[in-house]
């Protein structure tokens, strides 16, 4: 295209409201519409059960070697990046993250409370799936895993808030706990402005860590949220720093991961809505793991916010509709989970 051109114009100033040029208005729905739904077969029931007899199924050995050479191939190209220059290489990621303004434009204009990125993500997800459904509007009870600094609670008050029903809502969130000496300051986030003001509402388990990784950790936190009553959702965004080896990010965090699910499965109530975040999916451990979810939910879909930056890996899974304490599947799901994070196989 010439430079010297006529200026494309963005915005027509003069029409009712702006509006954005045609190539423009593509854009924004191109980045609205990185999601994912799975489908599960009509002729064969999905059940936890079946996983015993995944390993000697060659199809499943045959989607494994798939993955694996996929896995290969994206860390590959990433080796390529590894010797830029990281201001320029973020100068660089900046640009592409065309969603980069909205923090701004929120923070700005509408004076939001905790506008993080995560703000954003989770704000985007509420509005996208009915994970706060109008008619269990009058009681709404949330609870909210790996959490600190805390914005997806400040999303969820905005977002209540709006619908005028932020008097009904109850909340408890448990995360690495700022406080413990224990905690190494390269996993916590240290920013506790929020957690100051809202000290009742966190649970940091008898030692005080907030170490979702103990099952101990986790009994308690199902026992402090039978308080509350029946729980409708838990969000999970735990994250491990994984610079020193970021071609395994996805391994590292898996353990997490179940323990994550296993919060979720004994604190939610029938119906109840469980957003997890994850990152690539090429390991047996990240594909077991969307199985169950498949086996204890009726409906699971897989989105990239747009404000998620588009340079990392992370997706969030939106599981709707729990099948409830005691179903098979959720005992054979809390079984199986119990067998992982013990080293054991089913
Ligand atoms: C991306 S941040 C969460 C951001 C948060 N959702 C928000 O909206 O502000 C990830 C969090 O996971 C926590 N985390 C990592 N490992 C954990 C563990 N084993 N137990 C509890 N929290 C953990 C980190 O301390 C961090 O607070």
């Amino acid at each position: 295209m010439s430079s010297k051109g006529p200026k494309r114009k963005r915005y027509d100033s003069a029409g009712p409201g702006l509006q954005l040029d045609p190539a423009a208005k593509e854009q924004v729905h191109r980045l609205f519409e990185k999601k994912f739904t799975f489908h599960k077969p009509e002729d064969e029931k999905w059940m936890i059960r079946n996983l015993e007899n995944q390993a000697e199924d060659q199809n499943s050995s045959k989607i494994s070697e798939n993955l694996s050479a996929l896995k290969v191939k994206l860390n590959k190209l990433k080796d390529r990046l590894s010797d830029k220059d990281i201001i320029k290489w973020h100068t660089h990621t900046k640009f592409q993250h065309t969603s980069g303004g909205v923090m701004v434009e929120l923070k700005t204009s509408y004076q939001i409370e905790l506008c993080t990125q995560a703000w954003c993500k989770f704000y985007e997800i509420l509005s996208q799936f009915p994970i706060v459904p109008e008619e269990i509007l009058k009681g709404f009870t949330s609870v909210h895993l790996c959490e600190a600094p805390g914005a997806f609670i400040s999303a969820l008050n905005h977002f209540l808030y709006c619908k005028g029903v932020k008097a009904k809502w109850k909340w408890l969130a448990t995360t690495l706990s700022p406080y413990y000496e224990g905690n190494s300051h390269g996993q916590m986030i240290d920013d506790d402005r929020f957690i100051r003001e809202t000290l009742d509402k966190w649970y940091f388990g008898e030692d005080g860590s907030g170490n979702l990784m103990d099952s101990v950790i986790i009994d308690g936190l199902v026992t402090k949220a039978t308080e509350h009553g029946d729980v409708n959702l838990v969000t999970a965004d735990g994250s491990i720093n994984c610079q020193d080896s970021p071609s395994e990010q996805e391994l590292l965090v898996s353990e997490l991961h179940y323990y994550e699910t296993l919060a979720a499965l004994k604190l939610l109530c029938k119906g109840g809505c469980f957003v997890i975040k994850v990152f690539t999916m090429f390991e047996e451990a990240s594909i077991t793991l969307m199985y169950i979810l498949n086996c204890c939910f009726n409906q699971v879909d897989v989105i990239k916010p747009c404000t998620s930056k588009p340079g990392n890996s992370e997706v969030y899974v939106v599981c709707q509709d729990f099948i409830g304490q005691g179903q098979d599947e959720t005992v054979c799901a809390l079984q199986y989970i119990d067998n992982y994070n013990n080293g054991n196989s089913f």
